[in-house]
């Protein structure tokens, strides 16, 4: 087959990655935790063609032709080549030689802070993988992408080791639990923005290595020992103490982000609503029900377990209302009507806000990472290699 079609995950991150020591290789300062979320409600999907007959390395990103001519698209492309090349009998003919065309897009918004360059880069490179019969750990190649996309190449709840060596061959991500562990787990992402985030995760970490006292002291103090708590909070499923860490870790990261200079403020007046009614909310049901945590954007993703989805979602309903009823404000998973007392709503304190500062909320779950879709209707590209749609 010199044709394969892949969706793979969106990650999100729990004990976050920000800062590099190697910014060429993508080697991270410190660990980082995520879980790896459902391909069912969003992901990438990527088409990838190798075939004699091309004349060079083509890339179409959401409909529209981009440059192959990107250092990290070069470095995942070369890797994967060289990776090859190592099991093919055939080295003059075989199928590393042949250029390839690459067909990509995501069903959610890119760039907005909602990991879609992990989703991205995580499936173009699972499956060159398959067109060019790579085998073995491939994370520390979508790494050389994105560096979050490493995480997203295995389902359930995942580690990216920073590793010490300096070819960063062990800076790659392993499985902690899979996602059958938690089968609980649910995840709401809150769209406050779908726009393009103002200042990337690349630019901005640089800085903050450049600038920032507090990510030093976060590296070396706290990330060590919340990584090995959150660890076993995973692995025994203790919720308050995976939520407490998820939410100090998030806060931490944004403070980091304060302390670079100048600041990169990410969190707009929204995020922080939406953190002030988590911290009311848990409070009201007298234990920690909800976690937050805040990529570099306003969108924030909320862990909580399967029973107490109806009646979060309603209460965000009541004080984040939407623009206008007409829109499908809840996507993902069915969520049932529950009515939540008075008495509850009286006891976060909080006044319903102003329409349609949420965009729209995915309900989504902890899924098994990327697939193969081998039905020829999923390629994204025709028997000639151009795509199918353009826009
Ligand atoms: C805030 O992986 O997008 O989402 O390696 O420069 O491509 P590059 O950065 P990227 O950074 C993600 C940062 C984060 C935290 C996280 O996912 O761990």
């Amino acid at each position: 087959m010199n044709i394969i079609t892949c969706v793979a995950p969106v990650n999100i991150a729990v004990i976050k990655y920000w800062g590099k020591r190697d910014e060429k290789l993508l080697l991270p300062l410190n660990d980082s935790i995520s879980a790896t979320l459902s391909v069912q409600q969003m992901h990438a999907k990527t088409t990838v063609m190798a075939s004699p007959g091309f004349k060079e390395d083509k890339l179409w990103l959401n409909g529209k032709e981009e440059t192959v001519h990107n250092q990290r698209l070069q470095n995942c492309l070369q890797e994967i080549r060289r990776r090859a090349k190592q099991n093919e009998d055939d080295k003059v003919n075989g199928v590393s030689n042949w250029y390839a065309h690459i067909c990509s897009e995501n069903n959610f918004p890119t760039a907005a802070g909602l990991a879609s360059s992990a989703a991205g880069y995580a499936c173009l490179v699972y499956a060159l993988a398959q067109l060019y019969n790579v085998t073995g750990d491939i994370s520390g190649i979508a790494r050389q992408g994105s560096g979050s996309a490493c995480r997203s190449l295995y389902g359930g709840f995942v580690r990216w080791h920073q590793g010490s060596a300096c070819d960063g061959s062990d800076s790659i991500a392993t499985q902690l639990a899979p996602h059958s562990h938690w089968p609980e787990m649910r995840i709401l992402v809150l769209v406050v923005s779908d726009k393009r985030k103002k200042v990337s995760s690349s630019s901005g970490m640089q800085n903050s290595v450049k600038t920032s006292e507090l990510l030093k002291y976060r590296v070396s103090h706290c990330v060590p020992k919340r990584t090995e708590a959150i660890i076993k909070a995973i692995i025994s499923k203790d919720f308050d103490t995976f939520a407490d860490i998820t939410m100090k870790d998030s806060n931490q990261f944004h403070a980091v982000c304060l302390d670079t200079f100048p600041p990169n403020v990410y969190m707009n007046d929204t995020s922080h609503a939406i953190v002030n009614l988590i911290h009311a909310y848990n409070s009201a049901s007298g234990k920690t029900k909800v976690a937050y945590t805040f990529d570099a954007g306003p969108n924030a993703c909320l862990y909580l377990l399967e029973h107490e989805v109806p009646k979060l979602v309603s209460v965000i309903c009541q004080i984040f209302p939407p623009e206008n009823e007409g829109v499908q404000y809840l996507q993902g998973i069915p969520v049932e009507k529950q009515a939540v007392s008075q008495e509850f709503i009286a006891s976060i304190g909080m006044e319903p806000q102003q329409r349609g500062l949420l965009k729209y909320l995915i309900h989504t779950e902890v899924g098994p990472g990327p697939q193969i879709l081998s039905e020829p209707h999923h390629h994204l590209l025709t028997e000639a290699g151009l795509p199918k749609v353009l826009v």
